[in-house]
């Protein structure tokens, strides 16, 4: 079977956007996000639960030492998100991080983070979820 050019750009496309690397800004930005406001426990529900399309975060990302093969564990990312990228917050590297985490790649890892989570996420969902990822120290 003969696929048009036109399917392999489709294809292709998709993939990009179905994997970390988009380059378009985030429909969300950081200013956006009130962590005055921000509730920790919400955000800990929302890492563990997929949202239509969106697997949930823990699909990939364990909370205990070990990586689950395909995300890294997050025990004790509060502590090291700072220390990330030079220049970036805790809360600048993580808000990225989901947004568009083929941005900054961490090394032994590969660009398989789903990168559409802020379609189906608030504002107000993403300061929760950055509020609990800051509470894992
Ligand atoms: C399909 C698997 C997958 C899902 C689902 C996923 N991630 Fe990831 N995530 C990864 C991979 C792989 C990496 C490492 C590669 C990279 O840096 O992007 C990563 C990296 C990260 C990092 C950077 C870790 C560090 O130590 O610097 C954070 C923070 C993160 N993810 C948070 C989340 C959150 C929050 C969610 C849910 C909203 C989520 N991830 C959903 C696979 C996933």
């Amino acid at each position: 079977m003969r696929i048009l050019p036109s399917a392999w750009l489709a294809i292709a496309l998709s993939l990009l956007l179905l994997s970390g690397c988009r380059a378009d800004p985030p429909r969300i930005a950081l200013a956006d996000l009130d962590f005055g406001l921000a509730d920790a426990g919400s955000g800990e529900k929302l890492f563990n639960q997929s949202n239509n399309e969106a697997p949930a975060c823990s699909a990939c990302h364990s909370l205990a030492g070990e990586s689950s093969g395909i995300g890294n564990s997050l025990a004790g990312i509060a502590a090291l998100a700072g220390g990330r990228v030079p220049g970036q917050s805790a809360e600048e590297y993580l808000y990225w991080s989901i947004l568009r985490p083929g941005q900054y790649l961490l090394a032994g890892y590969s660009n398989l983070m789903y990168s559409r989570y802020e379609e189906g996420l608030e504002p107000a969902d993403l300061a929760d979820l950055i509020a609990f990822l800051l509470t894992l120290d």
